[in-house]
C-alpha cells in the first residue's frame, strides 16, 4: 500500500493531490530514471549505494543531480514509517517541456517524485517460485535504472501468464538477469552471477550477497552463465530490494534439484536477514 503522503517537487502532498503535467517528458517519452530503496523500520538500507547508482543513472541520461546525498536523505526520511518494512520509490524525469520534441528541451527543471510503500509479504521468498526463461528483448543500457520499462513489463507479464513469478532473460545464449531482479546460480558448488555491464542492472542486493559470500567463505565468482549451464544448476535465485533473495524451485516446468530451496540459499538468506537487521 502507498502511504498517504508523497513528495513532489519540494512539497509533501496527499497522494491524490500530487499532479504532474501531461507534457512531462516522463509521461510522454519515459524520459527519466528511478530508484527503489528498501527501509527496515525507518532505516534506509544501503542508502549510499542507492544514491551512487542514482547518480550513475542521471549521468547516463544527462540530467544534473538536483540534490546532495544529505539533501536526498532529508527529503526521503519524512516519508518513512519507523514501525514497518517499506520501500521508497524515487523518480526523476527530465521535466515539463513546452512541446513534444525528442531532443532535450532547453531550460527545463527535472520533476522529482517520491513515495513510500509497504513491502508486501511474498510467500515465494521462503517457499521458492516458478520461473521461465525468455529471450531478453531489452535495449543496450540495462545498467541504467530507466523508467522506460516496457520490455521488462511485457516479459514479466508473459511469465505471469505461464504461472511463473519471474522471467529469466537470455541474450545470445547467456543468462542476463530477471525481468525485475538479478540472477544467481550454484554451479558445481560455486555461487555464480553474471558480471556487471550494460546487459544487467547493477543490483544493490546483488552487491550485498557477494560481500556476504566473501565474508562467510562461500565460494563465488562473477561470470557468464549459458542457458545450458543454468539448466544444470543445483540452485537458482533471483534477487531484488523488494523481494530480497528468492529461490527458483521450478525452471521451465522442471524442478531445480529436488524442487525445494537449497542449502546455499538457506545459509546466505540467514546471513542476509541478520545483516539487514544490524545495518
Ligand atoms: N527492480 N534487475 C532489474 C532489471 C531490476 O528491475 C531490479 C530491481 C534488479 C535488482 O536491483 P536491486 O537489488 O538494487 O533492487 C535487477 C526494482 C525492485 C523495481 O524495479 O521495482
Amino acid at each position: 500500500m502507498v502511504a498517504k503522503t508523497v513528495y513532489l517537487n519540494g512539497e509533501y502532498l496527499p497522494l491524490d493531490e500530487a499532479k504532474v503535467s501531461v507534457l512531462d517528458r516522463g509521461f510522454l517519452f519515459g524520459d527519466g530514471i528511478y530508484e527503489v530503496i528498501p527501509a527496515y523500520c525507518g532505516h534506509l538500507f544501503r542508502f549510499h549505494d542507492h544514491i551512487v547508482r542514482l547518480q550513475n543513472s542521471l549521468d547516463s541520461i544527462r540530467i544534473q543531480n538536483p540534490h546532495s546525498p544529505e539533501q536526498w536523505l532529508a527529503i526521503l526520511s519524512p516519508l518513512l514509517d519507523t514501525s514497518k518494512d517499506q520501500y521508497i520509490y524515487l523518480q526523476i524525469t527530465r521535466g515539463v517541456a513546452p512541446t513534444r520534441d525528442h531532443a532535450f528541451p532547453k531550460l527545463v527543471t527535472p520533476t522529482i517524485f517520491a513515495m513510500c510503500s509497504d513491502i508486501a509479504p511474498f510467500s515465494g521468498r521462503t517457499e521458492g517460485i516458478k520461473a521461465v526463461t525468455l529471450d531478453d528483448s531489452r535495449w543496450d543500457l540495462c545498467n541504467v535504472k530507466a523508467t522506460t520499462l516496457l520490455a521488462n513489463i511485457l516479459l514479466r507479464q508473459r511469465a505471469e501468464e505461464q504461472g511463473c513469478a519471474e522471467a529469466i532473460l537470455v541474450k545470445n545464449g547467456l543468462v542476463t538477469e530477471g525481468a525485475a531482479s538479478n540472477l544467481f546460480a550454484v554451479l558445481d558448488g560455486v555461487l555464480v552471477t553474471p558480471p556487471k555491464g550494460s546487459a544487467i542492472l547493477p543490483g544493490i542486493t546483488r552487491d550485498v550477497i557477494l560481500e556476504l559470500a566473501a565474508q562467510h567463505d562461500v565460494p563465488f565468482r562473477e561470470g557468464n552463465i549459458s542457458l545450458a549451464e543454468l539448466k544444470t544448476a543445483s540452485e537458482i535465485w533471483v534477487t531484488s530490494s523488494t523481494r530480497e533473495i528468492v529461490p527458483v524451485v521450478i525452471l521451465d516446468n522442471q524442478p531445480v534439484s529436488d524442487g525445494r530451496p537449497g542449502p546455499v540459499w538457506q545459509s546466505i538468506n540467514r546471513i542476509f536477514q541478520e545483516y539487514k537487521k544490524l545495518s
